[in-house]
């Protein structure tokens, strides 16, 4: 059997990780700036982590959710301390897509509403209402454009404030920091406005938390630099470290009630295992202050670099954007330099997603090795 062809891949075959570093089949080493797509926050192969999945997989790996578990409220209680978003409610579920997808779900049920505000740049994933709320024509089968989605351009409180008077709306979901879509972030002023608004016509405010949560940007979640407490708040990639997991975190005022939502492997005990390693390591390690400030080290070290347009993102979600397209610079600092980056919708911009656990050595030799291309 063949594999389906989707995925266009760089001829590179990793097969051992240790936190930033990465091991192919011929043993050479990359720096993993990248982090497997924003998914690698405490490190690859944490001894913690390692620890936690194994001892839990030699105990119980799986049961269903028609038992107990306590590993999930031990996860929702670690949680609730380290993000401080109090007493929301936590869903699990098992990929970003899913988590958006319950969100715009329980958004839809609790307003009992029908219709998506989303915004133009934006990625939420690839299910049903996730995609149709994503601004990418290309990935939106006929069967998802049956959705109900409105996209406004990423800052227009006008336009937003137009649809919810006249619209049925049941969401406003909101990347904090467009990921894909460049790193594109809106203004205080603008969250604000939102969450006001979305108060205001009883619509849920969704923020999409899934690349720019669990403290990659040096607080735990991204808007809580904007003052804002969101409905909903989806989450994934880094909270598993590389295992499987999502989930949401539901305000207090939205009520449950048996059978809303639903998974066979979410919240499963392996899933939980893993979570609560990754956040006894980011709290143990202090990781959100490491990504703070080794992103001021990275901002310094951008001074001088030539043919830069402009730098973007903050935290470890950050974007370096040049005066040409990055596609060939991407290949000669993996197979020259041995360096992983990111790429983004935008041509010329680099992304920057590295482990938490990054040093400044590391950004050193990025930094390096751009020069030595650039120059
Ligand atoms: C902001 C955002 N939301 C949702 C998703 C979808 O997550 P997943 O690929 O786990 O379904 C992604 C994935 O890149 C993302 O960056």
């Amino acid at each position: 059997m063949s594999l389906f062809n989707v995925y266009p891949l760089y001829d590179v075959t990793p097969v051992s990780a240790k936190d930033v570093y990465v091991y192919d089949d011929k043993d050479i080493e990359y720096l993993d700036l990248y982090g497997g797509h924003a998914v690698i926050s405490i490190g690859h192969s944490h001894p913690k982590y390692i620890s936690a999945i194994s001892c839990q997989v030699e105990k119980l790996g799986f049961y269903s959710n028609a038992i107990q578990n306590p590993l999930q409220t031990q996860l929702a209680d670690k949680l609730e301390d380290l993000s401080g978003c109090k007493d929301y409610q936590l869903f699990l579920c098992n990929s970003g897509a899913e988590a958006n997808e319950n969100a715009l779900k329980l958004a839809s049920f609790h307003t009992q509403k029908k219709k998506i505000i989303a915004f133009k740049n934006g990625f939420h994933g690839r299910t049903s209402a996730a995609v149709a709320a994503t601004d990418n024509a290309k990935i939106i089968a006929p069967i998802n454009a049956q959705q109900r989605v409105e996209f406004l351009e990423f800052g227009d409180l006008e336009g937003l404030n137009r649809l919810l008077e006249y619209d049925d709306v049941c969401a406003v979901i909101i990347e904090t920091i467009q990921g894909i879509g460049g790193l594109n972030e809106v203004t205080t002023d603008f969250f604000q406005s939102v969450s006001k608004l979305c108060k205001h016509y009883e619509t849920l405010l969704i923020a999409d938390e899934v690349q720019s949560g669990f403290g990659r940007t040096g607080d735990f979640f991204a808007f809580q630099k904007h003052g804002v407490m969101p409905d909903i708040i989806s989450i994934a990639k880094g909270m598993g470290n590389g295992f499987p997991v999502g989930g949401i975190l539901i305000h207090p005022s939205i009520k449950s009630s048996f059978g809303l939502l639903g998974t066979t492997f979410g919240g499963n005990h392996l899933a939980c295992a893993a979570t609560l390693s990754v956040l006894d390591v980011i709290q143990d390690q202090n990781l959100m202050q490491n990504a703070s400030d080794i992103s001021d080290y990275f901002l310094e070290k951008t001074k001088d670099l030539p043919k830069l347009k402009a730098i973007k993102g903050r935290g470890l979600m950050l974007g370096l954007e040049f005066d040409f397209p990055i596609s060939e610079l991407r290949k000669t600092l993996i197979f020259k330099h041995q360096i992983f980056t990111g790429g983004a919708k935008n041509p010329n911009l680099i992304r920057i997603l590295p482990p938490l656990t990054i040093q400044k050595k590391h950004i050193d030799s990025f930094f390096e090795a751009l020069k030595n291309e650039l120059s």
